[in-house]
């Protein structure tokens, strides 16, 4: 489960609408600062009881003896010590679960997912779908790229393509199985639940509701960028700009 899915359970169905449209970072910082203020709201109180109770006044007994109260350091009941065990383990386990979140849901920035990905220099990726007949695929982006000769470049693909290469996103917009290419069909199926896709990630057949998501491809100089920090819904059902039919028997 993720961050976003672990915050949503715990908040109620009008909390969790608010929180699916805040960002990782956001919702990592907010759960630090609750936890933070749950632990000091603890802290403090404990402190105020143990501080209350030291204050107490001395029996009567030892005024009327005529003797100076002595003050004596208040000793540390079994109460406070559980009292006080209990709350440093409280926040260190609350300390790694909010490390542990920001660990978890912190965009990598170092070439990952999420990040701005050098997928190959355009000569050597043109030259692999040429020589395989077969997308470019580039496992840790999570991303295939695809030739793309089809009628959209300048309305619903507008600003994504480049160099004739469009990226598609591994992810089946069903229900987020990882879909392989047919070599034979030239589609993309879905093992899952019988999605097919065109090579242009169009819908064409199944239950998934869109064609597939997508990333803007970016060239600079002779280097293929994908930019995978922003997704790019699949355009809807019917979308077919490219018109290629199965080239062969299908895979699934
Ligand atoms: Fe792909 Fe269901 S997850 S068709």
């Amino acid at each position: 489960m993720t961050g976003h899915a672990l915050a949503m359970a715990a908040l109620g169905p009008a909390s969790a609408l608010a929180v699916s449209t805040l960002s990782p970072t956001a919702v990592v910082l907010i759960i630090i600062c609750v936890i933070g203020g749950v632990f000091l709201l603890l802290l403090g109180n404990s402190l105020r009881r143990s501080r209350g109770a030291a204050r107490t006044p001395a029996p009567a007994g030892d005024a009327a003896a005529g003797g100076t109260p002595e003050k004596a350091p208040a000793p540390i009941s079994r109460r406070d010590f559980f009292r006080g065990g209990l709350l440093v383990g409280l926040g260190a386990f609350l300390a790694s679960f909010g490390g542990a979140s920001l660990a978890f849901l912190w965009p990598n920035l170092k070439g990952g997912f999420g990040s701005v990905i050098e997928a190959g220099s355009l000569g050597d990726i043109k030259g692999f779908i040429a020589a395989n007949n077969q997308p470019f695929y580039y496992g840790a982006g999570r991303f295939y790229i695809v030739p793309y000769h089809g009628d959209g470049t300048n309305t619903v693909y507008a600003g994504i393509t480049a160099e004739n290469l469009m990226a598609l996103y591994q992810k089946c917009v069903h229900l987020g199985c990882r879909v392989p290419f047919c070599q034979t069909s030239q589609w993309f199926e879905c093992p899952c639940h019988g999605s097919k896709y065109n090579e242009a990630g169009e819908y064409q057949l199944g239950p998934a509701p869109t064609g597939l998501n997508r990333f803007k491809i970016i060239i600079e100089g002779d280097k293929v960028l994908v930019d995978t920090s922003n997704i790019i819904p699949g355009p809807p059902r019917g979308t077919n700009t490219t018109h290629q039919s199965p080239e062969g028997p299908f895979c699934v």
